[in-house]
């Protein structure tokens, strides 16, 4: 199993971020409508995520269902931006027939801590003033030729120089399409060639050339640049447990088979120690955790015996119980979580909408999906999202469009919504009937 990046996203693509404009949330933007007390303060959580200041503790979102606690945790993703891992499961996840639970738990854990790392490689930098390409014979098959050995000239504002290079550094100049005029860097001690760009100097062989324009470096052409990658620890385990194993690095399940407490225990020792020499530091991301009184009490204990250890992410958890029974125990809890877990969460409460607010969700997710809906149509579904659910209403959106397709129309009109609620009922029906009908069994 591997850990999923909301697969519920496409219910949430219209929720850009947490709609905060100098520290205030607006009533309406980023696809945020309402909510106002909880994004500010999810804007605080950010605030302290990006300060470093939120490690190794955690959130709770706590509302009744569809009030936006999985759009919230979306949004700090967001805010949070690209380069902060957030992994996002759901309690039930864990529970997989192959793999156990505390190591579901534990690889979610570990792809929420990325570790940047910095390094230093000296690079040849420079304009390809000219490149020469010996072609021979390949050695199993005549009939293509293949570079063996290249001249390429290089060029700064400052230096020029010459280099002979083999046949694998010329083989990927060429896959990367470059030519003279190009600005280039190659690792002197890996040969890798990276391609910057195009010489903003260079002739112009071709008008319609797509590449970006860069100057020409100034400059010695031998260098040292600074190279800044992210990676996860899980994925750091994943690397260090294949390595030495040709067998599972060829025939695959590596990701299913257990990752051995030494190989993590050796990856954190060479995270810890590249940290403590400067070339490395902690990206602490978020862990969010959705329904999750579906945790037992295993679980629960595992993942606060993990916030307390030194490399942590920010767990954020949502709930949508008041008091259920934590999982595996006869005890009951508020949000069934345990208490001792529940102290080292910063609780966001996330509150029911008024109509005004259910009819602007309503009014956003129809521009996202592109139904078209006159007033009347909002109105009805606005009526339909107060009284069932915002879900359900949303939910009607796309069917509305397809009855409005077949009648030859693009805009969807109130009957319709009225139709197509008919066809398909929300769970508040569907189970009522059932219940009735069960009833009638029993008499
Ligand atoms: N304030 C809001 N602004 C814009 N869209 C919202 C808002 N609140 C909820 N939504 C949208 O409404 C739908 C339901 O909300 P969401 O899934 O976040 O609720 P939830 O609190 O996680 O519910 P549950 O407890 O059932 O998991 C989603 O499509 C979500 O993006
Ligand atoms: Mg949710």
């Amino acid at each position: 199993m591997s850990v999923r990046r909301f697969e519920r996203i496409g219910a949430h693509s219209h929720i850009k971020g947490l709609g905060v404009r100098n520290g205030k949330p607006q009533p309406v933007a980023d696809g945020f409508v309402g909510q106002v007390e909880a994004r500010r303060a999810a804007y605080i959580v950010v605030q302290m995520i990006k300060a470093g200041k939120m490690a190794g503790r955690g959130v709770l979102l706590a509302g009744p269902p569809g009030t936006g606690k999985t759009a919230l945790a979306v949004a700090i993703a967001r805010e949070l931006g690209e380069d902060t891992p957030f992994v996002a499961i759901s309690g039930s996840e864990i529970y997989s027939a192959e793999v156990k639970k505390t190591e579901v738990l534990m690889r979610a854990l570990r792809s929420a801590l990325g570790v940047r790392v910095k390094e230093y490689r000296r690079v040849y930098e420079g304009m390809v003033k000219r490149l020469e390409i010996r072609f021979d014979k390949h050695p199993y098959n005549p009939w293509t030729q293949v570079p063996v050995e290249g001249l390429v000239t290089l060029k700064t504002s400052s230096e020029e120089r010459t280099f002979t290079v083999d046949g694998s550094v010329i083989s990927e100049m060429l896959s990367k399409g470059i030519s003279e005029g190009d600005v280039v860097w190659i690792d002197a001690e890996t040969g890798r060639v990276y391609k910057l760009g195009r010489a903003s100097s260079a002739e112009r062989k071709y008008d319609l050339s797509s590449s970006r324009l860069v100057e020409v470096p100034g400059g010695p052409i031998l260098k040292e640049k600074e190279f800044i990658h992210t990676v996860t620890l899980h994925e750091l385990d994943l690397m260090n447990s294949r390595s030495g194993s040709l067998f599972s690095m060829l025939f695959g399940g590596g990701e299913e088979r257990e990752i051995s407490p030494e190989v993590r225990r050796a990856v954190d020792e060479n995270v810890k120690r590249w940290i403590d020499e400067g070339r490395a530091e902690l990206l602490p991301g978020v862990l969010f955790i959705d329904d999750v009184h579906m945790l037992d009490i295993e679980a629960f204990s595992f993942l606060s015996r993990a916030m307390e250890s030194e490399l942590a992410p920010i767990l954020i958890l949502a709930s949508n119980r008041g008091f259920a029974k934590i999982r595996g125990t006869d005890y009951e809890s508020p949000h069934g979580i345990p208490l001792d877990l529940l102290d080292r969460l910063l609780i966001i409460e996330t509150k029911p909408y008024t109509k005004d607010e259910i009819r602007e969700v309503l009014r956003i997710r129809a521009k996202e999906e592109g139904v078209e809906l006159d007033e009347e149509a909002l109105e009805q579904l606005t009526e339909i999202g107060a009284e069932r659910s915002l879900r359900y209403a949303a939910q009607l959106l796309t069917p509305s469009k397809i009855v409005a397709e077949e009648r030859g129309s693009k805009v969807v009109t109130a009957e319709i919504v009225r139709y197509a609620a008919s066809l398909f009922v929300s769970v508040k029906e569907s189970s009522a009937y059932l219940r009735e009908y069960e009833e009638k069994f029993l008499k």
